[in-house]
């Protein structure tokens, strides 16, 4: 199984674009209702509750393990990597970032996402490594998740407060835009619409799927091993707010009897 997880719903984003890159595999999810959002929360919770749910998921037989929270990417995706080091783990930031460097022509390159994310400037430093002379400019959007939690994508106080957010970075004169939250992926026609239609709009759930789908193609054992099927798993550690209406939004259809249950609170 593909083990995947993240602080709740939006990782949803990202098992869509695995089911369409990579249709044959069996995946077993886990949000962290219990203990979100990530967003907001310090280094040291992420980190350690992403490390339990790793576990977790490895016990449950996951062969490979995706962060569907860029959040946890940012703050634990270096000490998931160190601790399970025989475990392929894929995190949101990596791809994403490569195609952002590959897009832009101006190298004027912006980030949104949430104020956790946004605070470890992991997003910038992966871009200045691949080239020191990007200029980066970046801005948390909290109110963002909450919105699309609602469902609400594109009604008339959404599109205010998207172009409250982008605001400055419009005027900074961004060619592409990376996308870094599992939730604005939901939000993207509308942000195109504000930000208008020279910038690239990266949606980070999607460079990750290509990238698991071009490791499994050079890996044909651990190919072997991941149990192929349709018989997803879905668990949450507490009961998600509108898991149906954002499971429609995003998979187009209901996850039937979710597992919920929280693994850390006996
Ligand atoms: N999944 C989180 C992220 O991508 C957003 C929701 C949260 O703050 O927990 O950063």
């Amino acid at each position: 199984m593909i083990g995947i997880f993240d602080s709740g719903v939006g990782g949803l984003t990202v098992v869509k674009e695995i089911f369409r890159h990579l249709p044959d595999y069996q995946i077993i999810y886990f949000g962290d209702a219990a203990r979100l959002p990530y967003g907001t929360k310090g280094a040291e919770f992420v980190r350690k509750y992403s490390a339990k749910i790793a576990e977790w998921l490895l016990g449950k037989k996951a062969k490979i393990i995706i962060i569907a929270c860029n959040t946890s990417s940012a703050f634990a995706s270096d000490s998931l990597k160190n601790k399970f080091r025989n475990v392929p783990i894929f995190e949101m930031i990596n791809p994403a970032v490569k195609e952002a460097v590959k897009k832009t022509k101006n190298k004027r390159i912006g980030i949104i996402g949430t104020p956790g994310t946004i605070k470890s400037n992991s997003y910038q430093k992966k871009l200045l490594k691949l080239n020191p002379s990007l200029k980066i400019f970046s801005e948390a959007c909290p109110l963002f998740v909450p919105l699309v939690e609602e469902g609400w994508i594109d009604n008339e106080i959404t599109i205010k407060i998207i172009k409250k957010y982008l605001e400055s970075l419009k005027g900074k004169g961004v060619d592409t835009l990376i996308l870094g939250c599992t939730h604005y992926p939901l939000l993207k026609k509308t942000i195109e619409k504000i930000i208008g239609p020279n910038v690239n709009v990266i949606n980070p759930a999607e460079s990750l799927a290509k990238e698991v789908k071009e490791y499994l193609n050079n890996n044909s054992k651990l190919q072997k091993e991941i149990k192929k099927g349709s018989r997803h798993n879905f668990f949450f550690s507490d009961e998600p707010y509108n898991l149906e209406k954002i499971s429609r939004l995003c998979l187009s259809r209901v996850i039937k009897n979710p597992y919920i249950k929280d693994p850390f609170n006996n």
